[in-house]
């Protein structure tokens, strides 16, 4: 009894006391290029120590469009299993984002400053980092097996893991990749996919209806100048819905938070992109059920607003609603400079969706993107030709592939195994690159299962039974 409780106390102890030390490691600004061969730039990398044991691996997280904080903050799976491991744990942030900067500041400048903003040259910073770190930490050359360095990432960051080990196989033994999209990569045979599962996280909870249903009334409401002063009243908008171009803002808005609730759809409540309940689409849906059968079309916009504070307004600090905030955000700016123009995903909605029906339109993205930042896009075959494509997976090897699926990204994910050790993992009622997430007492048998799943293609790789 005594015993359980010691370790009780010393575990609650460890997690409390994970630290990681900030590091910085100076990286070319072009790898790729011999005229520039002495610029370079700090990229930010966090290190965590206290697990590693002489010997023991590397678990690398490949940071993806944010600061790597946030990444930290919401992979705790690499943390939790690092002890039993040995193992470094190294989050390594992407360029452009966080403090990595490559040119300070005026980094996020179209066209001039996003220059050196690509995949490949992401990678590049990874394997520098990983090198720095193999003549840190392996002392003797190890020539018959590939160092132990394991990559782990999510979403975005799992297209990087998957990419590194295709790349780099010698510098990285295995992939854990969860909730990449990489299939939808200019695919768009994969266009309705995205949505359809949005809409079925909220069938689900009965209460698509209601979502599908409000478009019609804002658009009819805010026809007239009355309207729009009254919408953004019960919205409680930050600046009155000035013109049509607002409003249509303004939907895009909504459907952003409504795609965020289904991503975020956890059992317990986070604050990964914004704070949330846990369950946040049936948080929502109940609060809208609440108000029994609406009648009215301002009655339903009403109803929807409140229960949309669940996500808008959780802590109950919001003072008012900002349409435009998320365009502002530097990161959001990097992030629409590489989805413009290296990592397209043709997305589109139908009329079975709980959004108003949009098409992928190709032409209209690329006049939007130039308009936007100043450059012309790659070819869209740049990654295919540089990666390869789906069908090239097979010439690869140790790639985990995990998808939640009520995540609306397993619309583009792995989902099926592609060999002996390029292997897809399904995880039923789990969202977004839920595996990556740290231990919590509501996990379920499902997602438990992933991460068992993940240890051992680890132990596999790194030849420990
Ligand atoms: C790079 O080296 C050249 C030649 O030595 C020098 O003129 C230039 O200022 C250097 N650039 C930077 C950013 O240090
Ligand atoms: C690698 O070489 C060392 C030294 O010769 C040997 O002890 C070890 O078993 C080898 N490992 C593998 C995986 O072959
Ligand atoms: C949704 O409605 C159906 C049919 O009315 C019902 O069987 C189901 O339990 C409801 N689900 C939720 C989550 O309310
Ligand atoms: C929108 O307006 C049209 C015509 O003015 C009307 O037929 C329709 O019922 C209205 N829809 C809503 C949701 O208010
Ligand atoms: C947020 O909640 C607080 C407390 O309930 C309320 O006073 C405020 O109006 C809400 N703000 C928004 C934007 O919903
Ligand atoms: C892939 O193969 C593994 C066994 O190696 C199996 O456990 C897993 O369920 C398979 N994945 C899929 C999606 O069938």
């Amino acid at each position: 009894m005594f015993f359980l409780l010691f370790i009780l106390i010393l575990i609650s102890h460890a997690i409390a006391i994970t630290k990681y030390e900030e590091s910085y490691l100076e990286v070319p600004i072009d790898h790729f290029s011999l005229s520039k061969t002495n610029d370079t730039f700090k990229l930010r990398y966090l290190l965590v120590e206290q697990f590693h044991i002489k010997g023991g691996p590397i678990f690398l997280y490949c940071g993806n469009e944010a600061d790597i904080k946030v990444f930290y903050d919401n992979s705790g799976f690499l943390l939790d299993i690092a002890p039993t491991f040995n193992a470094l744990v190294v989050f390594v942030e992407h360029r452009y984002y966080g403090q990595s900067m490559p040119f300070g500041p005026k980094s996020l400048n179209s066209a001039e400053g996003l220059r050196y903003l690509t995949v490949e040259q992401a990678l590049a910073d990874f394997a520098c980092v990983i090198d720095s770190l193999i003549k840190k930490y392996f002392s003797t050359m190890i020539t018959n097996i590939s160092y132990p360095i394991v990559a782990f990432g999510g979403s975005y960051g799992g297209m990087l893991a998957a990419w590194l080990r295709i790349k780099y196989p010698h510098l990285i033994l295995g992939a854990v990749a969860s909730s990449a999209p990489l299939l939808q990569l200019n695919n768009l045979k994969l266009c309705e996919n995205f949505y359809h599962i949005v809409t079925q996280s909220y069938r689900n909870e009965n209460c698509s209806q209601a979502i599908k249903a409000s478009w019609e009334a804002i658009r009819n409401i805010t026809k007239t100048h009355e309207g729009k002063k009254n919408v953004g009243h019960i919205f409680k908008l930050c600046k009155t819905l000035g013109n049509e171009d607002d409003v249509g803002k303004f939907i895009d808005s909504l459907e952003e938070i409504y795609v965020n609730l289904a991503m975020l759809n956890y059992p317990y409540a986070t604050s990964f992109l914004a704070p949330l309940p846990g369950n946040p689409v049936k948080s929502f849906c109940d609060k809208l059920k609440s108000y029994g059968t609406i009648q009215t079309p301002l009655a339903l916009l009403q109803a929807i607003s409140s229960a949309l504070e669940i996500a808008t307004n959780y802590s109950g600090t919001t003072k008012c609603n900002n349409i435009e905030i998320t365009n502002n955000e530097p990161t959001d700016f990097a992030w629409g400079f590489q989805a413009c123009f290296e990592l397209i995903i043709p997305m589109c909605s139908t009329k079975e969706d709980i959004f108003e029906p949009i098409s992928w339109d190709y032409e209209k993205f690329t006049k939007e993107c130039i308009k936007k930042y100043g450059v012309v896009p790659y070819s869209p075959n740049k990654l295919f030709l540089e990666f390869g494509g789906a069908t090239m997976l097979k010439y690869s090897s140790n790639i985990v592939f995990s998808n939640g699926l009520l995540d609306p990204w397993s619309s583009g994910g792995v989902l099926a195994n592609i060999s002996d050790s390029v292997v897809a993992v399904l995880i039923p009622e789990a969202a977004h690159h839920y595996d990556l997430r740290g231990a919590n007492p509501v996990d379920s048998k499902y997602v438990l299962d992933a991460r068992k799943f993940h240890v051992a293609q680890i132990r596999k790789w790194l030849n420990i039974s």
